[in-house]
């Protein structure tokens, strides 16, 4: 039977994609394979009070953000409950006080959503492993990587680590469009730990979207080519994550980059989210990558954020170049310093 009354709480970090998930079909249906390193400092702390509510038919939302009543967020959390609804049917009978905190500060340009709603998801899965305590631990994770997803697609890869594949692809077996993945092939050892230095170059509010930028893919004139460039990418990073192949490793990675942008250039309406530092610190990339031989490269999100990558054991030499090259291009100096790590924990 449920209980009355309970909480849960659990820490779930972001993610950065390698090769881009961009393009959907309702609810939450990739159009291509994706995959990213999860990370480990930029996380998201969510703290859940389940409270039995026997009138009414409809759940009472409330969500806290860093201390801060947030009621613009309820319409989303609302939204997102009926929409896994039919999953959770035992969630309609709870109030839910939602008490949220991420590691990276409000509006820093790090989106919150991947993070955030994969930690809610797992704080639901938490009241359902209640409801059945035979609920096994690889089923708990992949559904909460399933609710996840209906949040924010990108968010059912934050539940596992290192690497998270979502998206059925051919070459990578038990792939689905419905939950992430562990990437369950050995990987080369260089890509353990994998570095990631976010640079906030820009801490705006974001341009466009991804709600927007996802229906952009609807009619794109390159969107089928896009999907398959996608898949294609995918199948030789598979190759390169097992060799340790780190120029075509780099090479795939910065393209689907761009290519992200590319869509976004070449979209109606219209979008440039680089900013002239974006482009600055890239070519300062390419540049010590030449001068150096140092296998450092670069990824971007739907903004003019960078994330600088590179395997840990050129951590000194480039965190040193990074203070030194990059640091200025950022707002404030702002960066976080972040890995691969792996994946939620209960706290
Ligand atoms: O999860 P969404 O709908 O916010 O989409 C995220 C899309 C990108 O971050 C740009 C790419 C990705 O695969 O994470």
């Amino acid at each position: 039977s449920l209980p009355d009354k309970t909480s849960f709480s659990w820490k779930s970090p972001s993610n950065i994609a390698l090769i881009k998930y961009w393009g959907k079909t309702d609810p939450q249906m990739p159009k291509n394979a994706s995959i990213s390193f999860t990370l480990t400092k930029s996380y998201t702390e969510t703290k859940v009070y389940f409270t039995k509510n026997y009138l009414k038919k409809k759940s009472d939302i409330s969500v806290t953000l860093d201390g801060q009543k947030m009621d613009s967020f309820v319409p989303k959390i609302e939204q997102f409950l009926e929409r896994i609804n039919y999953f959770t049917p035992y969630l309609s009978q709870y109030n839910l006080e939602i008490i949220t905190k991420n590691s990276f500060p409000h509006s820093s340009g790090i989106a919150s959503s991947a993070s955030g709603m994969s930690a809610l998801a797992l704080c639901i899965m938490s009241l359902e492993k209640e409801l059945n305590p035979f609920l096994v631990e690889s089923f708990f994770k992949q559904k909460a990587s399933f609710l996840a997803r209906l949040g924010s697609g990108s968010a059912c890869r934050s539940v596992e680590g290192e690497l998270v594949v979502w998206g059925k692809h051919k070459d990578i077996d038990h792939s689905s469009d419905l939950f992430g993945i562990k990437f369950s092939e050995e990987t080369d050892p260089v890509f353990q730990a994998y570095q990631d230095c976010i640079l906030l170059v820009d801490k705006g509010e974001k341009v466009v979207s991804s709600t927007v930028g996802h229906n952009l893919m609807i009619d794109h004139p390159y969107a089928e080519q896009r999907f398959n460039q996608a898949n294609q990418n995918l199948a030789r990073l598979v190759s390169v994550l097992k060799s340790g192949d780190l120029e075509n490793f780099i090479s795939i990675v910065e393209s689907e980059a761009l290519s992200l942008h590319a869509m976004m250039l070449t979209s109606n309406p219209y979008f440039i989210l680089m900013k002239p530092n974006t482009l600055k610190v890239i070519e300062k990339i390419w540049r010590y990558r030449k001068d150096t031989g140092v296998p450092v490269c670069f990824t971007l999100d739907a903004g003019a954020n960078v994330h600088v990558l590179y395997p840990k054991k050129w951590k000194e030499d480039v965190n040193q170049f990074i203070e030194l090259e990059l640091a200025k291009y950022c707002q404030n100096n702002h960066m976080i310093w972040d890995q691969a790590g792996m994946g939620a924990a209960p706290v």
